[in-house]
């Protein structure tokens, strides 16, 4: 009798965009660098659906979730998997430091507010698999503050997101009826990949 043995997650993607975004942060580069290049190595390493876990795209039956998949260890960037399951997304929300989105699987919707969080900006941007879409606290061309939710009401979707830092470590801020309140995110209690 034989054993199967357990498929072990292909991580060599995740590896090449860690390691990519290492040698950016060693270089120590503007934002509009560091925008250009992540987006770049985000786009490259949603080209495919192949590697991330089972266990980084579980789904929350009453909120999305945030999953570590690596931390710089100098909180120069982030790297996570957001879940989103039927229906669910963010409030209207800032970042205070640069980042992208990029969807894995499914589709997301995205729409702009102004940096008050009081009035959205054009219509909302759907994102497929495969696309990308940055934030900025410093362009105002791409903006900071966006509402994101999952494009589909009958299944999961999954985006990854590189971050300019520890995004957990952020104070930042949620709008709601007019008002800015303070706003830490977390990382679910799954383990980070690497
Ligand atoms: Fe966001």
């Amino acid at each position: 009798m034989t054993h199967a043995s357990p498929t072990l997650p292909n991580l060599s993607a995740l590896r090449t965009a860690i390691t990519a975004m290492q040698s950016l942060c060693d270089r120590q580069p503007d934002e509009a660098t560091w925008l250009a290049a992540t987006g770049a190595i985000l786009s490259a390493l949603i080209a495919q659906d192949t590697w991330l876990p089972d266990s980084h795209a579980v789904s929350d039956a009453h909120y999305f979730q945030q999953h570590a998949l690596h931390i710089d260890p100098a909180q120069r960037f982030s790297i996570s998997s957001f879940v989103w399951g039927p229906g669910q997304g963010t409030p209207v929300h800032n970042h205070t430091i640069a980042g992208w989105v990029g969807v894995l699987r499914g589709a997301e919707l995205c729409q702009r507010f102004t940096e008050n969080g009081a009035t959205s900006l054009g219509p909302a941007v759907r994102l497929d698999a495969g696309q990308i879409d940055a934030v900025s606290p410093h362009d105002a061309q791409i903006g900071d503050v966006h509402s994101v939710r999952n494009a589909f009401e009958d299944r999961n979707s999954v985006s990854i997101h590189i971050y300019r830092g520890d995004i957990s470590r952020i104070q930042r801020s949620v709008f709601a009826q007019g008002e800015q309140k303070p706003f830490q995110s977390s990382y679910s209690a799954v383990p980070t990949l690497l």
